[in-house]
């Protein structure tokens, strides 16, 4: 099993997972990996663990650098099982003399693992603790995205170990950012941002303003899932400072699920209007787009078009699918618009309107319905609805 040193005594002895295709809903179509480091100092330390199923694989990895029953500490800066799942193996195996985490981590590890036993000793934001010729200063991370996470910064290598921050989940043999295509890794990092932490775009511009504040020097980060920034640490953090503002572009997405092609030709109407207006547009059918490629498409665009057909006196399944995942993770800033054709009731329009208005999005529009199967005229109506929408990205986005 291969190891990577990441910096001088400082190796990656994670897992990647190259068949993962589903974590809880979000379509991990490139797998992921789940990565831990080891750090060779007077007190051996290793950060964070692995999903229960691959905890061969971390023992390996571990056991090409050193005896796992020699390590003394282990941080676990995340309680999510896709890090701490072979933890009781691991303790059981090394023994640690004393097992870090953030209080709030303290009462999770105890829901999760139901084990007082265990050494753990809580630390807090700006908490150092020394492993002889280095230190760790940890930052409490809270609902980034749970409330045990933190981070853990060794200053002397300035390297940030991020939990779930900054990740993407992509299995790749490759370990850093310099070794992979760029536009592909900025990709998978825009999804999982979306995906995981839009929500919390607070949470995250607080952070990268204490980040600031503190002098704190980075030149590595390294995450709990995907590649090790090193060659674009700047770019990363503001990227992050981009999605947490909401920071959109001209660009809008028409998104639409359909029963007979109706709502297809009025979507494709819709955007064909906004193109009109210059404005970028994709056009997503929900048949053929995951949800989480949908909301990782809407993290830049200004502009979200939902089109469904009335079933039932509801909205087709799977609008109304990523319409309630779209508003957990409570997009911001976001102009919205609705269309659909019916056969004689003609809800979903209504029904898309009211998730929208409770998303905050300006909705400027009534929404257009069309009773069955569209002609020229109604088409047309799409169209104008489509340019509106497109003026009014451009004025919104300079
Ligand atoms: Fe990668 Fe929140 O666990």
């Amino acid at each position: 099993m291969q190891v990577t040193e990441i910096k001088k005594d400082i190796y990656w002895v994670g897992a990647v997972d190259w068949s993962l295709r589903d974590f809880h809903g979000y379509s991990t179509y490139k797998g992921t990996t789940y990565n831990a480091y080891l750090v060779m100092d007077e007190k051996i330390t290793l950060f964070d663990t692995v999903k229960k199923d691959k905890r061969g694989e971390l023992l390996h990895r571990i056991s090409s650098v050193i005896d796992p029953a020699r390590i003394d500490y282990i941080v676990v800066n995340h309680v999510e099982m896709d890090h701490s799942g072979s933890l009781p193996e691991i303790i059981e195996r090394v023994k640690p003399e004393k097992v870090f985490c953030s209080s709030m981590g303290q009462k999770n590890i105890h829901d999760h693992f139901h084990r007082k036993d265990w050494p753990l000793e809580v630390v807090g934001t700006g908490q150092e603790i020394s492993l002889g010729r280095r230190t760790v200063k940890f930052m409490e991370t809270r609902m980034l995205h749970w409330p045990d996470s933190m981070f853990s910064y060794l200053p002397a290598e300035k390297l940030l170990i991020s939990s779930d921050a900054f990740g993407q989940h992509w299995a790749t043999s490759e370990r850093f950012d310099d070794e992979v295509d760029v536009s592909e890794l900025m990709a998978h990092a825009a999804k999982y941002y979306s995906n995981i932490l839009w929500l919390y775009s607070p949470v995250v511009r607080k952070l990268l303003e204490n980040v600031r504040k503190s002098g704190m020097e980075i030149d590595m980060i390294a995450p709990d899932h995907g590649l090790i920034w090193r060659s674009r640490v700047g770019d990363i953090l503001s990227a992050y400072d981009g999605w947490s503002q909401h920071r959109a572009a001209r660009k809008a997405l028409v998104v639409f699920d359909t029963m007979w092609q109706s709502t297809e030709r009025m979507a494709k109407a819709v955007a064909d209007g906004i193109v009109r207006e210059g404005v970028s547009v994709k056009v997503l059918d929900l048949k053929v787009n995951h949800r989480s490629d949908v909301i990782a498409e809407a993290l830049d665009a200004k502009a979200l078009v939902f089109g469904s057909s009335t079933l039932n006196n509801g909205m087709l399944p799977r609008m109304a699918a990523l319409l309630t995942y779209m508003k957990g993770l409570k997009p911001g800033g976001k102009i919205g618009a609705a269309f659909g054709s019916y056969g004689w009731s003609g809800e979903a329009v209504k029904l898309i309107n009211g998730v929208m208005e409770e998303m905050k999005f300006e909705v400027a529009e009534p929404g257009i319905r069309i009773k069955y199967v569209p002609e020229h005229a109604g088409l047309k109506e799409c169209v104008e609805m489509g340019g509106r929408i497109g003026q009014a990205v451009k004025a919104a986005v300079a």
